[in-house]
């Protein structure tokens, strides 16, 4: 068993087109655990940190206005594995191209609209869930079923 932490946004698109509890069920349905989750409005400033690796990049000014355009929904997984778990049931970054059965394949078309986030390193998993949480908003529980899993 290799616990570790993740964390998940649902991005302004789902949080629109009403496709939060979908992706929810997915992560549940995996066997990860939801150990926090808040909707929140993203600010320029978090947004900024949270894309901090990407602000040389052209489609940077993109990202911040799509991040910041509407609510989210953060979600803070807790599993075997969950970074890379949590990176493989969303698919590739590009929906077009994400595998049929992920869910950026399953619910997405868009680049910059692209479904979800998910951390892509334990490392910026730490960082990002120190953004989005505190540590009294993440919960330390166990589940029976965690035995059969
Ligand atoms: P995310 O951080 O949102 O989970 O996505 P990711 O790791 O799969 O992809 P990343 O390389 O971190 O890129 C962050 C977001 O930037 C948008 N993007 N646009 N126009 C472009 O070439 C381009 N490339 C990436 C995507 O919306 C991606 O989620
Ligand atoms: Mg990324």
């Amino acid at each position: 068993m290799n616990a570790q932490r993740t964390l998940v946004l649902c991005k302004p698109d789902i949080v629109q087109r009403q496709l939060i509890g979908r992706v929810i069920s997915r992560l549940e349905k995996k066997g990860l655990k939801i150990i926090g989750m808040k909707m929140l409005r993203v600010d320029e400033d978090l947004a900024r940190q949270h894309y901090q690796e990407h602000v040389e990049k052209a489609f940077f000014s993109d990202l911040v206005s799509f991040i910041t355009v509407s609510p989210v929904v953060a979600i803070a997984i807790e599993g075997n594995n969950a970074v890379e778990v949590v990176r493989r049931l969303m698919g590739a970054t590009n929906p077009q191209d994400a595998a049929a059965g992920t869910i950026r394949g399953d619910f997405g078309l868009n680049l910059t609209r692209n479904v979800v986030h998910g951390s892509d390193s334990l490392g910026s998993a730490k960082r990002e869930l120190a953004l989005f949480f505190s540590q009294e908003e993440l919960q330390d529980y166990s589940l029976e079923v965690e035995a059969w899993l």
